[in-house]
């Protein structure tokens, strides 16, 4: 990965500094109208990172003691943030196809005393719509873990309108970035209140009312975040086309699988995954690729595998979570990334599988 940052973050960044106002303030105001206009909610709550989103929501909402479905398939975030409100993480399988969590294995782990769940949209692949529906069916609050899926859509709508809560990241791995940030959107009047006081010492209308912590975005890494956002439909459409040559380029190798794609749909690749199918070669092939001094990935964590999830509650079989540790490969992508850069990582990786 790569960042794309240019001469006008440059100069939003001088211009706050020269402002002298360098915390929260109307650029943060700025940056959340941005993001929330963008993705079609009513609201944005700029935070420090997609963890501290997911946990401000959490705080929120309640779960002291109880338990909170979470996909295995993640980045430890995800379950950090469950800890870290008092709740229960409960380790469910992802499809190994779309690397996401399912409404058949939500509907498994299920339980009347749960109030919250958390799926993620993985590497920038939208959840199935039947996730929502089945969440709602079940009297459960959603809350997306979409830290990688800005700008991904089901039909028309885009990730971070569906959801009753949804969290991204602008780590610089992220399709935009702010260095470190992140972004709860919600529809919900009340509960967007409770999360800005939440983010702000617990303060509302200048009395300390209820808990809260210090998890405001700075005016600094918010004016990136703007220029960022005006961008944003470039960055995604620039990778998506060297996916796709990606995409024909890996349709040539037998044995690995090109990232899911389902029609209707729009993945942002930001993480281009692919899955090796034959046990052990998805290291070999990063070896040789980093002999050949290029970067990869594996895909994300399989967290029961975790030496601080080895005991954590889980429901079925976690083994698609397992199959993806081990054999998911993240190939590089960004927009410096020439045709040429792409066939040479792709005759790295054919030359591996031939072997
Ligand atoms: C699925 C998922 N959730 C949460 C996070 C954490 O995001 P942040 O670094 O903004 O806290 C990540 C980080 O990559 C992630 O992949």
């Amino acid at each position: 990965m790569r960042p794309d940052i240019g001469n006008e973050e440059y100069d939003a960044v001088k211009k706050v500094l020269e402002s002298a106002h360098l915390t929260e303030g109307p650029v943060t105001q700025e940056f959340e109208k941005a993001v929330a206009s963008y993705v079609g909610a009513k609201h944005g709550i700029a935070v420090t990172s997609c963890t501290t989103a997911l946990h401000t929501v959490l705080e929120i909402v309640g779960v002291k003691g109880k338990e909170v479905i979470i996909p295995d398939y993640t980045y430890p975030a995800t379950a950090e943030a469950v800890e870290l409100a008092g709740g229960i993480p409960v380790l469910v399988d992802v499809d190994i196809n779309s690397m996401n969590m399912t409404s058949e294995i939500l509907e498994k782990a299920y339980n009347d005393k749960m109030n919250i769940f958390i799926p993620v949209s993985w590497g920038g692949v939208p959840l199935e719509p039947e996730v929502y529906k089945t969440a709602k069916k079940l009297g459960l609050i959603t809350l997306e873990d979409a830290a990688c899926s800005l700008g991904s859509m089901i039909g028309s709508d885009r990730v971070g309108k569906i959801a009753d809560f949804t969290c991204f990241s602008f780590h610089p791995r992220k399709v935009v970035t702010t260095g470190e940030g992140g972004m709860i959107t919600t529809d919900n009047d009340e509960m967007a209140e409770r999360c800005h006081s939440f983010k702000h010492f617990g303060m509302k209308e200048g009395r300390f009312a209820g808990s809260g912590t210090n998890y405001k975005l700075s005016n600094i890494l918010s004016a990136i975040g703007v220029q960022q956002m005006k961008k944003i439909e470039k960055i995604i459409s620039d990778r998506t086309e060297r996916a796709r040559i990606y995409d024909e380029l890996l349709a040539k190798v037998a044995g690995v699988r090109a990232p899911y794609f389902k029609k209707g749909t729009r993945q942002t690749y930001q993480s281009y995954t692919c899955y090796v199918e034959r046990e052990g070669m998805r290291d070999k092939i990063r070896q040789k690729l980093a002999e050949n001094n290029i970067e990869s990935q594996i895909g994300t964590y399989a967290l029961h595998l975790e030496p601080a999830y080895a005991k954590t509650k889980r429901v079925g079989s976690l083994q698609n979570s397992e199959n993806l540790f081990k054999n998911a490969l993240t190939l590089p992508l960004h927009n410096q990334l020439t045709v040429e850069d792409q066939e040479r990582i792709y005759s790295v990786i054919m030359s591996c599988m031939a072997s």
